[in-house]
């Protein structure tokens, strides 16, 4: 049933919690109740309240709370938010490629009437994977392609001097599963894909350091009893976070507007 109010906090007060606030402000089915940020955040300029304990953040009743922040704020606050009995939206969906937490969140939620949502994030075409998956699906793959020096700093490239890359050159061939531990930057979109699709051992992932690129792209495809889909994807990195996607923000803006929404799409 349609909500007629959404209490929502966040974790994070970030780049997507930004724009979350700034599009959710003239809506008057969302009222932003505040964001849990770190310690060292708290007095940051806010036009809402910020906390720095989960204790804090639940006095305020919130009926959803959206984490923004990183993969250790999953760890952290997932499973009590969950069985507190609350709706959980995860975006740092990378950390959930650990199988001891992934389980740990689901037999939260599972334990109390709480939900986990887990939006698509920077990826376009997850709603059709989802679908594609009901049906039946035999192969599902994602390839990134950033600028070389896009992966500094991943462990799958340790060892390779990016700068010295001058034609495009695959740099990971393999499951989602060990690309979101080889390469964490690209850990969301490859576990989007896998929780979404056929699952992480299943899911091929292909990375491309590629010199003639300028913005990061995805090419998501998927292949089974509805047919052969393919999706590229060239995001615009957000105003605030150069290392995220613009669309991150509206997606999770989507679901969030669907909770309260007459007409859902
Ligand atoms: N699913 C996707 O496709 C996708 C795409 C982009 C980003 N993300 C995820 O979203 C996260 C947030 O992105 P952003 O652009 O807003 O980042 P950001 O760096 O602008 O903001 C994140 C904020 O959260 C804070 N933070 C970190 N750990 C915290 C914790 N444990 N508790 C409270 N606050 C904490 C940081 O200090 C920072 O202020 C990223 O870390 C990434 O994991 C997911």
């Amino acid at each position: 049933m349609r909500q007629q109010e959404t209490r929502l906090a966040l974790i994070g007060n970030g780049a997507i919690a930004g724009e979350i606030i700034r599009c959710v402000s003239g809506n008057d089915s969302v009222s932003i109740l505040g964001a849990l940020v770190l310690p060292e955040e708290l007095d940051m300029l806010s036009d809402h309240p910020l906390v720095s304990s989960l204790k804090d953040m639940l006095a305020w009743k919130p009926d959803l709370v959206v984490e923004c922040a990183g993969h250790s704020a999953v760890n952290d606050y997932a499973a009590p938010v969950l069985a507190a009995g609350i709706d959980l939206m995860i975006i740092s969906i990378g950390a959930l490629a650990d199988k001891e937490l992934y389980n740990q969140v689901k037999e939260a939620a599972s334990g109390s009437s709480a939900q986990v949502i887990l939006p698509a994030g920077a990826l376009a075409g997850v709603d059709g994977l989802v679908a594609a998956r009901r049906a039946g699906l035999t192969r599902v793959s994602l390839t990134s392609r950033k600028p070389p020096l896009a992966w500094a700093g991943a462990p799958g490239v340790e060892g390779v001097v990016l700068e010295e890359i001058c034609e495009e050159t695959v740099i990971f061939f393999g499951n989602a599963e060990q690309a979101a531990l080889m390469f964490p930057k690209n850990a969301n979109v490859a576990a989007t894909t896998a929780l979404a699709g056929i699952g992480f051992e299943k899911t091929q992932v292909r990375l491309i350091a590629d010199p003639a690129v300028k913005r990061n792209t995805h090419v998501l495809e998927f292949e089974g009893k509805p047919g052969l889909y393919k999706i590229e994807m060239a995001g615009i990195p957000s105003a605030d976070n150069p290392k995220t996607s613009m669309l991150t923000a509206y997606n999770i803006l989507r679901m969030i507007e669907q909770r309260v929404s007459a007409i859902v799409i």
